[in-house]
């Protein structure tokens, strides 16, 4: 996509709004103000607010900072003045980019900076669906299990930094990084996704939500894994094809999944399936203090760079 930036107005003081219908920890929040304030800009803060409180408060505004809060052509429409968005995190599928690009609004997210928080909870759940949600039976043990974790992008690499001290056995997808980057992290990287699934106990999922992933993890993936199979779910619902994972969850009464997006169909799930799913009731992967810390900073500081000189090394919308 190509860009046609807004010029840059000689205007020295500029709104930033903080539109987090997830609110962000305290100590977050405390630090983005005195990010903000010391940069000589006005910081909006508006907390679990709704669609109409987005589309006021974005009026005469010239950056928006969200988390999975959804940004579209409507409330670009209401915001005349708005340069820059920033996604205080990694997966940017909330945000219109298109609308974006057409209004010659620049769109950034910031890579690595809630991705310990995401493999941490990844092995939150592992652990507490191998232990059978903590209900007194006899569960099992991570050391010497195998993994395969499908993209390693940020989140994926601390996933198998994490795995290395539980004693799993890894193994990785994704196109877009070399094998040897892999091997250097003690990863054996694999090239189809069947062998992915064939190949390990546990399957955790890192990939975007894109019109190439969407439903694209389901009946036939799920069928491959070996028995006891455990499917992770810290990326997006969008890539999961709930019909088929349910059949296979009917036709194999060993396999488990849990998810830190509840599904569209989380009911019927649990209703079906019960113990051998687990859904956290809001994503919260990325909802630690230092995640958030982290996370919120750096957008603040994103957006504070780009309204005064143009600085876009995040942007995804080019
Ligand atoms: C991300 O894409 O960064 C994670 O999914 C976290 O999303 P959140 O900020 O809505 O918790």
């Amino acid at each position: 996509m190509k860009v046609k930036l807004k010029p840059f107005l000689n205007i020295t003081k500029m709104k930033i709004l903080v539109f987090t219908e997830k609110p962000f920890a305290q100590n977050a929040v405390k630090a983005i103000e005195n990010t903000v304030n010391a940069s000589g800009n006005d910081l909006e803060l508006v907390e679990r607010g709704t669609r109409a409180d987005l589309l006021e408060a974005v009026k005469d505004a010239e950056g928006l900072i969200v988390r999975s809060d959804v940004i579209d052509a409507e409330v670009m429409e209401h915001a005349p003045k708005l340069k820059v968005i920033v996604r205080a995190g990694a997966g940017y599928d909330n945000i219109d980019l298109q609308a974006a690009t057409d209004r010659g609004i620049c769109v950034m997210n910031t890579p690595g900076q809630n991705s310990n928080a995401v493999a941490e909870l990844v092995f939150g759940m592992v652990v507490m669906m191998c232990r059978n949600q903590y209900n007194g039976t006899s569960g099992s043990e991570l050391k010497g299990k195998s993994l395969g974790i499908y993209a390693f992008g940020q989140v994926g690499r601390n996933v198998a930094r994490i795995a290395k001290g539980f004693g799993m056995k890894i193994e990785a997808l994704d196109k877009f990084v070399a094998d040897a980057v892999m091997e250097g992290e003690g990863v054996h990287p694999v090239h189809d996704v069947k062998e992915l699934f064939s190949n390990n106990d546990f399957v955790s999922l890192h990939i975007p939500a894109t019109a190439e992933t969407r439903n694209s993890i389901g009946y036939e993936l799920a069928m491959m894994m070996p028995k006891n199979g455990v499917l992770v779910n810290t990326a997006r619902k969008e890539v999961i094809d709930e019909e088929g994972l349910m059949k296979a969850l009917e036709e194999r009464p060993d396999l488990r999944y849990v998810s830190d997006i509840r599904p569209a169909a989380a009911e019927e799930f649990e209703k079906r399936f019960a113990a051998r799913v687990f859904f956290t009731p809001k994503k919260m992967g990325a909802q630690t203090a230092e995640a958030n810390f982290n996370a919120g900073v750096a957008a603040a500081e994103q957006a504070i760079a780009y309204l005064k000189d143009g600085w876009n090394k995040y942007q995804v919308n080019k």
